[in-house]
């Protein structure tokens, strides 16, 4: 227990400029979750923040729009134009007036972030009674970030940003995350006293510590191990580094608890699915968004699972297959070239090859569920036009549209009857080769 109420402030107004995007930096995704998304959820799962205030400016609406529809602990605050890191969090000072506790500032986009290095953050800066706490970390190169500037004996006095920092200062591998605990009641005044007489023309938010230390306040920093943890990303390499970083350590830990991954280089499997022990996946299979994936499965190899997918126990996930927002019970198998999609398949389907689940209407643009209840089965090429369901053991004959539902136990096929006509290419070799005149 913290003896101070805990309030967020995450930056995210900037344009992300390095990032050459029409879309707002903190919206690109990994695993179809925005930048953003992880850095709100990391803050909110320390179970320490009861408010966050996501400062916003660059395309304003859009990532208004993103934090509004999925958090309701979340207020956006706009900085409109963006003059810097400490003018975004002096936006919220008519919000946070009267607050009389700690503020945690973090930027935007440093994804990797985990709730547990944030929890134990606060707790450093409670134990410490510290009034502002900067979490830092060592990086072999640190091009980029600001620089954590000490006196000679050791003590923590500013933070050099790159472009304003001298050579000696650049050497220094000791690098600001971007992330600040902050007592609002002594050192919020700091921002009304912010400068922009630095290399970018902005006001920094970096410039209160000097404020701090010059005001005698007890200011620490924080180092931090794992430096992959505040990895910021500015660039669309940065992005694809963080994915990599990011699948890394979910795959591990699938393994870890008993999960089979052929080739951990070719799979990505998002932070939100779960996989029973046992279950195998094979090279080149892609899963995002939030699933549950049963034991003794096998999935792949290219197969690709998108979110809102609940997979049973020994269910097979073949060669080309996608499923979308499904749920697929034990013991059924989706082998290849198929699209299951926002479907429901009972125990002991058998899906054939190249059956589609025709969820989207693109007139209405509605989409509809497909059924497929125990024991059903689809021959190769049937396209089920939803909304309909295919009842128990019921079976659709190869290359059938099914447009109605289909009784148990019956076959309903839509094929128009094969026929025969013998000696039909003898024949017509025979008219070419100039039998007929
Ligand atoms: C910042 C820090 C740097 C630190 C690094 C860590 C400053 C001055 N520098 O640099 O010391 O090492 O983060 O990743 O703070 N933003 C706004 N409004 C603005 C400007 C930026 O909301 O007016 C937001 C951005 O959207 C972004 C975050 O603040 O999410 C950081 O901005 P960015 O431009 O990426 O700062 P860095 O140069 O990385
Ligand atoms: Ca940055």
């Amino acid at each position: 227990m913290l003896t101070r109420k805990v309030k967020s402030v995450i930056l995210a107004a900037g344009k992300g400029t390095r990032m050459k995007s029409e879309l707002p930096k903190v919206l690109h995704t990994i695993f179809d979750k925005p930048l953003l998304g992880y850095v709100i959820d990391s803050v909110n799962k320390t179970g320490y923040v009861s408010e966050n205030f996501v400062i916003v400016g660059h395309e304003a609406e859009k990532v208004e729009a993103y934090v509004n529809e999925n958090y309701t602990n979340a207020k956006c605050v706009l900085q409109s134009p963006q003059l810097g890191t400490g003018d975004a969090v002096n936006k919220t000072m008519p919000y946070l007036k009267d607050f009389d506790g700690y503020v945690i500032v973090i930027c935007g986009d440093t994804p990797l972030i985990t709730s547990e290095t944030i929890k134990s953050f606060i707790d450093f800066h409670e134990i410490n009674e510290a009034d502002l706490t900067v979490m830092s970390a060592i990086f072999e190169n640190p091009k980029n970030y600001g620089r954590i500037i000490r006196d000679k004996n050791k003590k923590f006095i500013a933070i050099a940003e790159e472009k304003d920092a001298t050579a000696e200062q650049k050497a220094v591998k000791e690098v600001n995350a971007g992330i600040y605990c902050i007592n609002w009641k002594t050192v919020s005044p700091a921002f009304n006293s912010l400068q922009n007489n630095n290399a970018q023309g902005e006001y920094y938010l970096t410039d209160i510590v000097k404020w701090a230390v010059n005001q005698n306040l007890n200011v620490q920093s924080y180092i931090l191990d794992n430096n992959e943890e505040i990895f910021g990303i500015n660039s669309k390499l940065h992005l694809s580094q963080a994915i990599k970083i990011l699948n890394r350590k979910n795959v591990e830990k699938l393994m870890e608890d008993g999960v089979e991954i052929i080739d951990p280089d070719t799979v990505y499997i998002s932070p939100e699915t779960e996989i029973g022990a046992d279950t195998i996946i094979l090279p080149n299979v892609y899963i995002t968004g939030k699933n549950k994936i049963g034991s003794h499965c096998k999935i792949g190899p290219f197969s690709q699972i998108r979110g809102g997918t609940q997979i049973g126990n020994n269910v097979r996930i073949g060669n080309f297959v996608e499923i979308k927002k499904s749920i697929i019970k034990d013991n059924t198998n989706v082998s290849h070239l198929s699209y299951i999609g926002d479907s429901e398949l009972g125990s002991k389907v058998n899906i054939g090859a190249g059956t589609i689940t025709a969820n989207y209407n693109p007139i209405s643009k509605i989409k509809s569920k497909t059924i497929i209840k125990d024991g059903a089965n689809t021959g190769s090429n049937s396209v089920l036009v939803a909304p309909v369901t295919i009842n128990e053991m019921a079976s659709i004959g190869a290359g059938s549209v099914i447009t109605k539902d289909v009784e148990p136990y019956s076959l309903a096929i839509t094929r128009s009857p094969m026929r025969i006509f013998s000696n039909w290419v003898k024949t017509k070799i025979e008219q070419l080769s100039g039998g007929i005149k």
